[in-house]
Parts: C-alpha cells; structure tokens; sequence
C-alpha cells in the first residue's frame, strides 16, 4: 500500500502507533469544528491522475449518465411546508458514474479494500466498526462531471461521505456548504431559502487538492458541487462503507442509482 499512500505523514498501517492517535484525534477534532476533515498528499503524488486516467477510457463510453431533478432533500414532501415554498426548488444534477464493477485493477479498488482504511475511518468517525459493501457496483464510485455540470444543493442521506478527487477542472468544481443548517428538531426552512437565493454569508468554498482524502459530515450542513467550466472533468472517488458487514443493494436501488442491476 505504500506505493499508493503516504503512510510516512498518515501511519494508517500503524494503528498502535502515537501518531496515528494523533492523526485520528486531528480528524475528529476537524469533524466537529470544520465538519470535515481534509488530509491533502493522503495518495502519493501522482497516483490520483493515474486514478482518473486509467478510469477514462470507461468514463467515456461505459458510464451511467445520472441526470435529475430533485430538491435539498431528495424528497417530495416536507412536513409543515408546502411545494411553493422556496426551501423545496428542484434544480437539475448531472454527473457521469463508474462503478466498482467497472474499475478493475483502478488503485481506489486496492485502496478500499485495505482493511485499515475502513479502520482509520471507523476510528475518525467515532464507530466501533465499518465494513466495506458487498454490493458490486456500490461499493466504489468514480464520478466525472464535465463541463456545465454541477452537484445542487442537498442534505446527504447518510451520515459521513468518504471521497478522494481524482482530477480538478481548471474551473468550478469546488465544494460549497453551509455548515449546521439545520438540527435534528428544527428544519430551518427559511435559512434553506437563503443559501438557495445565495444570500447566507456563512457559506463555504473550498476546492480540495487532487489526491486529498475528505470525509465530509453532510446531514445538517447543506452542500453543493459549483459547476465545472471547461474540458477538464473534475473527477472523485467515493467509498462506501457501513456498520454492518455484508451490505448489498436491492435491485431497484442499483437501477436507481446506476441505470443496471446486476443482483
Ligand atoms: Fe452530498
């Protein structure tokens, strides 16, 4: 694994180790100030581009064109507001997705699959145990968007998302949130509206280095992929792991998600 990651600067491989209960008490430290935490020159220099050069190829003629509709939320019905109100605009989402299935031999796969990965991140999240998916597709995503694109505003529907980016576009493509929006008992619909109108002064632009390993606490902070300008697609890889071991999408759901199922 050392040839992918720099395990001098991150000791993933040294659980035992002072440093790395340094390491991990740094990143829970940033979750909960920054929510998130950014480890820049996590995969060695190099290796991302190699990431996203070797996934091109499928990329450009295999991938699954995911292209929606949706609102913050993802739903189509919030209680206490109806579907006038500004908090539950719909705006298109367009990207390009690789699944695990299709990256064979790509070193996000070996990278996954190192068990103390899953560790590391289990032990920066604060859970006992994280397992990798059994689901073949889901597992491990490579997501390319290309010019004109761009991931809406949204609240994530599962508690932390692990990525790495690949390749940066020469312009857009960063990270914008809005840290703590909203609390498990208040919606906060009118601040919903604001960071919609652009008109919250506590939004967030970061644009993370290729090769960066982010986890990201996406629930109550409401986040968005400003669009991408340009030839250059800004490409990440996204790792799913759960609590529970041995987790395989339903067929429906891999046709949601990817367009194909192959259960
Ligand atoms: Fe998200």
């Amino acid at each position: 694994m050392e040839h992918l990651l720099d395990l001098e600067r991150y000791p993933l491989h040294r659980p035992e180790s002072p440093e790395y209960e340094k390491l991990v008490e740094q990143c829970r430290a940033d979750l909960s100030s920054d929510g998130m935490f950014n480890l820049s020159g996590f995969f060695r220099p190099g290796i991302a581009q190699q990431a996203a050069d070797a996934a091109k190829p499928a990329m450009d003629t295999v991938s699954f064109r995911h292209a929606r509709k949706h609102n913050v939320y993802f739903k189509d019905d919030m209680p206490g507001i109806d579907d006038a109100h500004p908090a539950m605009i719909k705006s298109q989402t367009v990207n390009h997705t690789l699944c695990a299935d299709q990256l064979e031999g790509n070193p996000v796969i070996d990278v996954y699959e190192w068990l103390p990965f899953a560790d590391f991140l289990a032990a920066t999240m604060g859970k006992e145990k994280l397992y990798q998916m059994d689901d073949p597709m889901a597992r491990v995503n490579v997501q390319a968007t290309r010019d004109g694109e761009g991931l809406n505003w949204h609240f994530d529907r599962s508690e932390f998302t692990t990525t790495i980016l690949l390749q940066a576009p020469k312009v857009g493509g960063e990270l914008e949130y809005r840290k703590d929006l909203r609390t498990p008992d208040d919606q906060n619909y009118e601040g919903v509206a604001a960071v919609l109108a652009g008109k919250d002064p506590k939004i967030k632009r970061i644009m993370p280095l290729p090769g960066a390993l982010n986890v990201f606490r996406g629930v109550n902070t409401p986040h968005r992929v400003v669009p991408v300008q340009g030839d250059t697609e800004r490409v990440i890889a996204i790792f799913s792991f759960y609590e529970t071991p041995g987790v395989i999408f339903s067929a429906e759901e891999q046709i949601g998600f990817y367009g194909r199922s192959v259960s």
